[in-house]
Order: structure tokens, then C-alpha cells, then sequence
């Protein structure tokens, strides 16, 4: 049997490059998901960087909060590579604000590109799974999916979403060798985090009892275990990797 294929969506991004890097490091074909508003040749930057550091990782456009260009991506990838035995619903965005301050299209845009997406692509993948009896679907979410967070009523509410997604989905398929998942990471040093702004990016470092903010790498290596086939009996579950910031 030829390699397993893993799809990483928001693959080019911080934490998405770093789950790239394990998957393929454990043995994968692994393909980077990207929107990056259309921009192709960030992306061919992207992989061309990688392949300079040793990693052979493709790269696939698709905005995952539109069912057709999702369908566009996971056609092309399962034409190009066979199959997606292992997706990561990785990909998303904040568009942090006050409740009161919020616009319908800032809800709009996060609820989408966060929670649709995962509804657009798991739709896509799952029954390719099906028929080969195995795959693992993970969904990245958050820690301000279970602790909410002052300033993202709309990401939060996605996040949490995915759980309730996760786990009926998990119930679904798990007698056909599938297993569904959920990651909760906290703040992990990205690009997303560092544009909150130092002061108030202090002020909630000061609340992690580890003293400091995730490494993308430690969320890399969860995800390559629960793809991995021991793994096989954890399906439904949420792995929170927070440096303890939210205990329950
Ligand atoms: N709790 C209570 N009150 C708070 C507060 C908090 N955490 N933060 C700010 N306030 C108060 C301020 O003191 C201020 O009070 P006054 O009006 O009495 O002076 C008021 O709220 C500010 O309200 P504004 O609507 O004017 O807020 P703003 O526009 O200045 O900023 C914000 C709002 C953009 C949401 C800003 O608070 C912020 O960036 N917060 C961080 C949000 C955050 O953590 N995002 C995570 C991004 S990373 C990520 O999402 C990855 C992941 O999964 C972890």
C-alpha cells in the first residue's frame, strides 16, 4: 500500500506548517491546504521553503468557506495524490471585536471560514474514507472554544461548535475505522497571536501556569498522533494543550 495522504488545511500557516512538517516527517503524503486570498505565489514560496528545509509538502487552493472551491481542492487532490486518509480542519481566522461593536459581517466571516469549513470539507472527504475503512479527521479548535474570551463572542462560538460537530460525527463513523477529534490549543506563538498587541498579549500570558505561550510543534505532535494508528481507539475526544490555562 502506497502512503497514507494527509490534507492540512491553512496548511501554510503557523500552526498549519508545523503540522505539515510531523505528518510528513511521520511518513505521510502531505498536502498544505491554502487560500491566502488567492495569492498563488505566496503559496509556491511556501512550498519551495519547505522543500529547501526537506519537506516535500504540495500545496492546494481552496477557500474552505465556499463549498465550491472546497470541492475544487479535494477533487484535485484525490485526482493527484488517490485519497485523504487523514484531514485536518485546521484553517481559520478572528475577526475579534466587542459584542456590542460586533458587525453581522465579522460574525459571518468567522462562523464560515471556521465552522462551515469544517462542515464543506469533512462533507468532501468522509465518504472516500468510508469506502477504505480507515481515516481520521481532526478539528483544530481553541481554548477560547471552552473558556470563551473577552473580545470573540463570534470565534468562540465556532470553536465551540466544533465540538458538538466532533463528537456526533465521531459516533457516526466510528464502527468504520474512523476516528473524529477535536484540539483545543491556547495561544501559541503565530501570527494570529502576536497581532493582539503586546499589553494585553502580556496580560494573558501572565494567566498560563506553564509562564509562557505554546510552541506550534507541540500541537504538530498531537495531531501526528492521533493520526497515527495506535490511536485508533480515541474518537469524539478533545486534547486541550493550553499550558494549563484552562483546567476542567
Ligand atoms: N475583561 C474585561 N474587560 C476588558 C477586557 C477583559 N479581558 N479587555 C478589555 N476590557 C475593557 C477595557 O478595559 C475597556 O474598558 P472601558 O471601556 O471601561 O475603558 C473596554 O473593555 C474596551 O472595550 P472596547 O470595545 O473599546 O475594546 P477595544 O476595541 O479596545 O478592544 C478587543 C477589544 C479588540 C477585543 C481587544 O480587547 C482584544 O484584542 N482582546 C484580545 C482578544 C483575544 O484574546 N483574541 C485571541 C486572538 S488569538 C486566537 O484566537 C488564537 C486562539 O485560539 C487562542
Amino acid at each position: 500500500m502506497g502512503k497514507k495522504v494527509a490534507l492540512v488545511t491553512g496548511g501554510t500557516g503557523g500552526i498549519g506548517s508545523a503540522i505539515c512538517h510531523e505528518l510528513a516527517t511521520q511518513g505521510f503524503t502531505v498536502v498544505a491546504g491554502y487560500n491566502s486570498g488567492g495569492n498563488h505565489e505566496k503559496a509556491q514560496k511556501w512550498k519551495a521553503e519547505q522543500a529547501e528545509q526537506g519537506f516535500d509538502i504540495d500545496v492546494a487552493y481552496g477557500d474552505v468557506s465556499d463549498p465550491d472551491s472546497s470541492e475544487q481542492c479535494v477533487s484535485g487532490i484525490l485526482e493527484k495524490h488517490g485519497s485523504i486518509d487523514v484531514l485536518v480542519n485546521n484553517a481559520g481566522i478572528t475577526r475579534d471585536s466587542t459584542f456590542r461593536k460586533m458587525t453581522l459581517e465579522q460574525w459571518d466571516e468567522v462562523m464560515n471560514a471556521n465552522l462551515r469549513s469544517v462542515f464543506n470539507m469533512t462533507r468532501l472527504c468522509i465518504n472516500p474514507m468510508l469506502e477504505s475503512k480507515w481515516g481520521r479527521v481532526i478539528n483544530i479548535s481553541s481554548v477560547n472554544g471552552q473558556k470563551g474570551q473577552f473580545g470573540q463572542t463570534n470565534y468562540a462560538a465556532a470553536k465551540a461548535g466544533m465540538h458538538g460537530f466532533t463528537k456526533s460525527l465521531a459516533q457516526e463513523v466510528a464502527a468504520k475505522g474512523i476516528t473524529v477529534n477535536t484540539i483545543s490549543p491556547g495561544y501559541v506563538l503565530t501570527s494570529m497571536v502576536a497581532a493582539i498587541g503586546d499589553e494585553i498579549l502580556d496580560k494573558i500570558a501572565s494567566t498560563i501556569p506553564v509562564g509562557r505561550l505554546g510552541q506550534p510543534e507541540e500541537i504538530a505532535c498531537a495531531v501526528a498522533y492521533l493520526s497515527s494508528e495506535p490511536a485508533g481507539f480515541i474518537t469524539g475526544s478533545n486534547l486541550a494543550i493550553n499550558g494549563g490555562q484552562h483546567m476542567f
